[in-house]
């Protein structure tokens, strides 16, 4: 704990002395608007209707979390674990609330090796080894009981009506559903997800009948209701009958953390995200921290995302070596905070030529899918909530324990279970991130607000290793003018220095911008990129209030 309380200083101290005033001088007192933007339209509507019921943004926000693990079942759930980033208007009090999935107590540090040591494939992710103690449950009473201002109970309303009557089928979840129909054919999830072992077409009701039980005795006993009596002995006996090894204990101990969240200053303006265990916030601030002393404004564009791009090489090098649980590892955060250390950085950048990952300081990246997921929420009052949320893939490990209609996890993969041995995001790490009883995986996830003169955005994604790169290309277009519902359109581009390559969405990058980064010494490659960035930005001078989903996926942003 001492390590924490140090680290809470640092970051406090750094928060000290970047914050710009200037940032805050022309914020009005409220937007009197609100918005939301979710990866489900359900779930859009699930905290407008608690908002409609006298709720603020952080009953909105247990609402929708709870939804989303209703209708969006693949990524996220009861069974995982999330970020919140909170703003609360009347004092400006910031926290981040850390209901991260912890390793449970007979977790060892090499348990995902063979006797050779090699890493058995697919033990940190297809089995019920894989799964962490889920923080979801106890982070949604945490927000409720010390933020919202209805009772838990009526804001689980929402998400106990979708399990209990259905929601329809979309072509998204289905695409998982046939990735996963055979692990589902061989457990519990086949009653829910599948129609007599068959893949339902899209618009069929999919009902979760027992989901909706475990959420009424979350909704009518609280926390409790889910770590300790009948719920808790049917998820440990489910998980040991699946070869899992969580115990009563484990459920009974977990405990929500709340964090001091990170902060810096790009040009002016003010930047708040995840502290650790995520690696995003602090990567973000670093990588803004280097990208200070360009003019990426006015820079041409392949120049720009060269530059972009040996920022990402760097700043992951450094989450790779130094990065894990607070509680547990002690991490250099005051330094890599600082802008001289992001000027060492960039003094080692060259204008026309790729920094060959290989010969940065060694320690050791890309596809997933669209796993995950993220909310935004400012409501009238101007209260805001960056939430991400996660069962790590898709459908986590897709094993569900019966009886309580809930999905495990696998983030026990978000540890390093070898070092230099990439995990299924090709993230490489060092000890920090190694594997103890009791530890938090190191996560991506970057909820995050940015704060300019005459506005807010409050943003986030899904997208495991591209999650940070996903944030940074966002803040920098916000701040350089573009805004929110055109800069989720932008194709993106990825760099999480290993494997060294640069990666793009098709049509991110034109001829000339790929010929000129190829002559720089990048290995470029196209492809797919995950990412179902949520956004919703407030205008200070004309009041708008913006609430913008991202065309890769089905969500939806609404203005209440
Ligand atoms: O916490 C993390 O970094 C990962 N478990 C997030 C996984 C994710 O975003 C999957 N999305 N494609």
């Amino acid at each position: 704990m001492k390590v924490l309380s140090l680290l809470r200083v640092r970051i406090l101290l750094v928060a000290f002395f970047v914050l710009p005033l200037s940032a805050l001088a022309d914020q009005p007192q409220r937007p009197g608007k609100a918005g939301i933007a979710s990866a489900h339209q359900l779930a859009t509507e699930a905290g407008m209707e608690i908002l409609r019921q006298g709720g603020n943004a952080f009953d909105a926000a247990v609402a929708v979390s709870a939804a989303l693990a209703v209708v969006e079942p693949s990524s996220s759930g009861l069974g995982g674990g999330g970020f919140w980033l909170l703003h609360r208007a009347s004092d400006r009090f910031e926290t981040m609330v850390d209901a991260r999935e912890v390793a449970p107590r007979a977790a060892t540090h090499d348990m995902f090796l063979d006797e050779q040591g090699n890493v058995v494939k697919g033990r940190s992710t297809a089995t019920a080894l894989a799964a962490g103690i889920p923080g979801e449950p106890a982070g949604f009473e945490h927000i409720s009981k010390n933020y919202g201002k209805l009772p838990f109970k009526t804001v689980l309303q929402p998400a106990i009506r979708l399990a209990r009557d259905g929601f329809p089928l979309n072509t998204r979840l289905r695409g998982g559903i046939v990735a996963k129909r055979d692990t589902f054919n061989a457990g519990a999830a086949a009653k829910v997800f599948l129609n007599k072992g068959e893949v339902p077409e899209v618009g069929f009701i999919i009902k979760q009948p027992e989901l909706a039980k475990t959420l009424t005795v979350l909704a009518e006993r609280g926390a409790d209701g889910f770590y300790k009596g009948p719920v808790a002995k049917q998820l440990v006996d489910g998980v040991k009958k699946m070869g899992g090894i969580w115990s009563l204990q484990d459920l009974a101990e977990y405990q929500v953390k709340e964090r001091q969240p990170v902060y810096g200053e790009y040009h002016g303006a003010r930047i708040i995200s995840a502290p650790p265990p995520s690696s995003g916030g602090i990567a973000l601030i670093d990588a803004l921290n280097i990208l200070s002393g360009y003019d990426l404004k006015t820079i041409d564009n392949a120049t720009r995302v060269h530059l972009v791009v040996e920022a990402s090489r760097r700043v992951h090098r450094d989450r790779a070596q130094y990065f894990g649980d607070p509680d547990f590892v002690s991490m250099p955060v005051e330094q890599l905070l600082s802008p001289h250390y992001a000027a060492g950085q960039r003094a080692s950048i060259r204008m026309d030529r790729a920094t060959p990952s290989d010969s940065l300081p060694s320690i050791t990246a890309p596809p997933a899918g669209t796993q995950t997921t993220h909310f935004s929420i400012i409501d009238a009052d101007g209260n805001r909530v960056a939430g991400t949320m996660s069962i790590n893939f898709f459908f986590g490990s897709g094993l569900m324990v019966p009886g309580v209609g809930i999905l495990l996890n696998n983030e026990m993969d978000d540890f390093v279970a070898k070092p230099g041995v990439p995990n299924g995001f090709r993230l490489v790490g060092a000890e920090a991130n190694s594997i103890a009883p009791g530890k938090r995986p190191l996560s991506s996830m970057t909820p995050t607000f940015v704060e300019r003169g005459d506005g807010v955005m409050v943003l986030g994604t899904p997208g495991g290793s591209y999650i940070m790169g996903m944030v940074l290309l966002a803040t920098l277009d916000w701040l350089h003018g573009v805004p929110a519902d055109e800069l989720v359109k932008k194709g993106r581009y990825h760099h999480q220095y290993m494997p060294d390559v640069l990666s793009f969405e098709p049509g991110a990058l034109s001829e000339s911008e790929q010929a000129t980064l190829k002559k720089y010494g990048h290995n470029l490659r196209e492809s797919r990129q995950p990412g179902n960035m949520q956004i919703v930005t407030w205008d200070y001078k004309s009041g708008e209030v913006k609430a913008v989903s991202d065309p890769r996926g089905v969500g939806v942003g609404v203005v209440y």
